[in-house]
């Protein structure tokens, strides 16, 4: 069943995407050579906690931080370390889920430490294009499918490869709400968007096979060709007028 959110609850998640993206403002700033994925967790959680924000990543099944950072081949969900050290050309995708007065938002970013390679710029541009383009699709009358379909025709135009095993969701009190949104898909397949819908929309791309394995940890998703992997996710609410992106300025 996917969750129709009324005026207030849609007030209270837009309020939880602007303060969780005031967040990510900071990190630019921190993210240089030499800091440790662990610091940034902690940096994050003090954010958040001056903000009202209450983590929904950490006691998730176990998980022990308020942040995923997962650092070049790294997909999603690198566990915060204090062994994992940025050094520059790095690419890093950092994930944080939060919610303000019972009410969540998702967000991803990715960053460049240090002067980032050719490739690997080209990445980020085609996950962020990819993401917009998404984004676009979620409109009232449309089908999840269109979403998907818009993803995946962004990202193979460019011959990257799309990650198949985790996906976008729906959100609201919950971080993981139904629908869920492939990356890949076909324009037309799946529920029909409505306003009041809530979702959270996230390409994962890879320079090559799009293909990954889950470590022994548990948690870190990595390519298996160790290609390198570029993350970014916005949550959005469904009105009349198309969708509005609640984790941006
Ligand atoms: N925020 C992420 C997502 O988009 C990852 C959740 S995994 C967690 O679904 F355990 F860290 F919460
Ligand atoms: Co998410």
């Amino acid at each position: 069943m996917i969750a129709i959110k009324n005026k207030d609850s849609i007030r209270k998640m837009e309020r939880a995407g602007q303060l969780l993206q005031e967040v990510f403002c900071l990190l630019s700033g921190i993210l240089k050579p030499g800091i440790t994925t662990f610091e940034i967790d902690c940096l994050i959680e003090s954010e958040l906690k001056k903000r009202d924000l209450k983590s929904k990543m950490k006691g998730y099944m176990g998980y022990a931080h308020v942040s995923c950072i997962s650092v070049n081949e790294v997909v999603v969900h690198g566990i915060p370390s204090k062994h994992i050290i940025l050094k520059s050309g790095d690419l890093v995708k950092v994930d944080v889920c939060a919610s303000w007065s019972g009410y969540c938002a998702d967000m991803a970013r990715a960053y460049f430490i240090g002067t980032p390679d050719k490739k690997a710029l080209q990445l980020v541009e085609v996950a962020k294009k990819a993401l917009d383009k998404g984004i676009a699709q979620a409109k009232p009358g449309n089908r999840i499918g269109h979403i998907s379909a818009a993803i995946q025709k962004e990202v193979e135009k460019h011959g990257f490869g799309v990650v198949r095993d985790f996906a976008g969701h729906g959100i609201g009190r919950q971080m993981h709400e139904d629908p869920e949104i492939l990356n890949v898909g076909k324009a037309g397949a799946g529920p029909v968007i409505q306003v009041g819908m809530a979702f959270a929309i996230e390409p994962m791309i890879t320079l090559g096979d799009y293909r990954v394995f889950v470590e022994k940890d548990n948690w870190t998703v990595k390519t298996r060709d160790n290609s390198l992997a570029a993350h970014v996710e916005d949550t959005i609410v469904v009105t009349l007028d198309g969708p509005k992106v609640i984790t941006r300025a």
